[in-house]
């Protein structure tokens, strides 16, 4: 797939998921305006929109219709921008810059920051179960969709990962360890969209093993090349501060392989997550794009 064909459908996709976004997180007059306010003010920053992006491309892979996901994508959205919002807080990671704006607690106060990330996350599966409540008849997907997005938000994924990542400060921890924190921390959030647009859109048995494999290793690389970032990159291009992790002591791949080290573990982790797509032919041709496309952002 050419570079320019992949950037449009890519973009093409964000617009879809930031027009959704902006209509569910109405402004509002009323007495906890504030809150409202908090939520747009991170939720509609940008940020690349990169798990909405891969919930709309399985589904398109699958011959879905982008209507039956887009509720389900601006829900991990927001519950990624939640994430966000927490693990900039003063008691867990305390950055001040986040999608290239001051974060939400420097904005609007630690207590209204949990308020917003709280807001974001009810509002997540508010969306969810509005858009569920109109199919009755294939309810059950919708159940299990949600079912795999509220497992992948909560202790065993994403919380849990946070906990060891935040447990982790200040220590030497094993690799299988620092793979779980990874797999955890933002792994999770990564293939919930690519199992749930699975199951919504009625994938077998054989696809949805492919599937699962190709979103765990990108899942995987996604927070390698978060870490590795956090080392090369730059404030003007992340919009958030760099080289906090060393700072911060925080187990990552860098600091266990070192930058080589994790640069080797992320090419080799990509090559295997576009293997996985062999069975789907050039169907498929988006999202091996998008696996090499987290191995060379720079943002
Ligand atoms: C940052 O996520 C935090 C991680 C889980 C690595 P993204 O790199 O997807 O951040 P945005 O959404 O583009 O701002
Ligand atoms: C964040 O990981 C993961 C979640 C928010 C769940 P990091 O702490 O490494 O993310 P950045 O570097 O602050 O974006
Ligand atoms: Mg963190
Ligand atoms: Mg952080
Ligand atoms: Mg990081």
């Amino acid at each position: 797939m050419h570079r320019e064909d992949f950037d449009n459908k890519y973009r093409q996709f964000v617009r879809l998921v930031d027009d959704a976004l902006n209509a569910l997180v109405a402004e509002s007059d009323a007495p906890q305006k504030t809150v409202y306010d908090a939520m747009r003010y991170s939720l509609l920053a940008g940020g690349k929109r990169f798990r909405p992006v891969l919930m709309l491309a399985v589904c398109e892979m699958l011959g879905g219709k982008p209507d039956d996901v887009v509720p389900y994508a601006c829900a991990i959205e927001m519950i990624h921008t939640y994430s966000l919002i927490h693990d900039d807080l003063p008691a867990m990671d305390n950055d001040d810059y986040r999608r290239g704006r001051l974060t939400n607690h420097k904005v609007y106060g630690e207590a209204i920051a949990i308020l917003a990330g709280d807001g974001l996350l009810n509002l997540a599966f508010e969306t969810m179960l509005m858009h569920a409540e109109h199919y009755s008849s294939d309810l059950k997907r919708h159940v299990q969709a949600m079912k795999i997005i509220a497992n992948a938000s909560g202790i065993s994924g994403m919380i849990g990962g946070q906990v060891v990542d935040i447990e982790a400060e200040g220590r030497d921890i094993s690799s299988e360890l620092l793979e779980y924190l990874h797999r955890h921390k933002t792994g999770a959030l990564i293939k919930a969209p690519v199992m749930a647009a699975a199951v919504l859109c009625g994938a077998d048995e054989t696809c949805v093993k492919r599937l699962e494999s190709y979103a765990e290793k990108i899942g995987l690389a996604f927070q390698i090349k978060d870490d590795i970032l956090d080392v090369e990159g730059t404030f003007e291009s992340l919009g958030k501060s760099v080289r906090k992790d060393m700072q911060k002591e925080k187990s990552t791949f860098v600091k266990l392989y070192g930058l080589d080290g994790a640069k080797n573990k992320l090419f080799s982790i990509t090559e295997e997550a576009v293997n996985q797509l062999a069975v789907f032919g050039d169907k498929a041709d988006f999202l091996s794009e998008l696996a090499y496309f987290i191995a060379g952002r720079q943002n």
